[in-house]
């Protein structure tokens, strides 16, 4: 039973592997690889794209899926989150996506050892499943060559579980990454760290910008977004003519993390990354569910 916690779970030819499947799924109609598999989605923290992209990609291929939503669930009435997990896994699914506030969670239920668990996001820790998608973005636009690519990661990086794992998987793919952030932004790190954007511009390939995760702060660290926003927003003032690739995870707050017509230029890949999620997601299912099983 092999599970996705982080991308680190992945060897190198699994993840060669996972680019080559979701190339495959994104030109060819996918067959029904995965019609007698069942899987259990298990937010319990809001998504827009990460539960329907999963969800999507598991219809694609044949999968049937149930969600639980906790909000609802006998979580409310007291049941522990390792009773819920095990009732259920006595259901029978062949696997489980979470989303958790919880660095540890899915990691937790992974070590009982009784379905595959999918990290699906967890506290500010890890999202493997967006680095993954984000690589194959990368991938696809650079034809294969991504390594020495630099990539700058702009805004609340300390609380962002899509910047821990695109850290993790980028650096190990090659990529140089850069991390630009105002002081109280910024992790503990040995990587490149900026607090202008400024000083970036003319070194990267590549900006992933991030939304200020406000639900995270214990203390408000801004009076102000306009002001944070005047220094780190991706703008296409800021950018001029240069061949730099814009990405986001979403959600976006506009003119806040990126602007209204950066979103709308040809560099901005928001919507892509989107798309390709999908793929990328019927791959790590494939692999998940139906490779590393045999
Ligand atoms: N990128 C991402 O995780 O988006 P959602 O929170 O909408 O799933």
């Amino acid at each position: 039973m092999q599970h996705l916690v982080d991308s680190n779970d992945f060897s190198d030819k699994q993840i060669a592997d996972l680019l080559h499947d979701a190339k495959k799924f994104k030109t060819q109609r996918p067959i029904q690889l995965l019609r007698d598999k069942l899987l259990i989605t298990l937010f319990f923290e809001a998504s827009t794209r990460t539960r329907s992209s999963f969800e999507v990609a598991a219809k694609r291929l044949g999968a049937s899926v149930v969600h639980l939503d906790p909000s609802r669930s006998s979580a409310k009435k007291g049941e522990s989150l390792e009773d819920t997990f095990s009732n259920l896994c006595a259901m029978d699914p062949d696997g489980v996506i979470i989303r958790h506030k919880e660095n540890g969670t899915p990691r937790l239920l992974a070590d009982m050892q009784m379905t595959s668990v999918i990290n699906a996001g967890a506290g500010n820790y890890a999202h493997p499943t967006q680095a993954l998608l984000d690589l194959f973005t990368l991938v696809e636009h650079f034809d294969g060559d991504i390594q020495g690519k630099t990539i700058a990661i702009v805004g609340d990086i300390l609380s962002s579980r899509v910047a821990s794992s695109a850290i993790r998987l980028f650096t190990r793919m090659g990529l140089n990454v850069l991390l630009v952030a105002p002081k109280p932004f910024m992790p503990e790190s040995t990587l490149p760290k900026y607090d202008k954007l400024e000083d970036v511009l003319d070194k990267v390939d590549i900006i992933m910008s991030l939304r200020v995760q406000l639900e995270r702060h214990k203390t408000e660290l801004f009076k102000d977004y306009d002001d944070y926003a005047k220094q780190y927003c991706i703008t296409r003032e800021r950018l001029k003519d240069r061949d730099i690739l814009v990405l986001h995870p979403g959600p976006v707050m506009r003119n806040i993390d990126i602007c209204d017509a950066m979103l709308d230029d040809p560099r901005c890949k928001v919507l892509t990354q989107v798309k390709n999620g999908v793929y990328m997601r019927m791959a790590i299912l494939k692999l998940l569910l139906l490779d590393s099983n045999t």
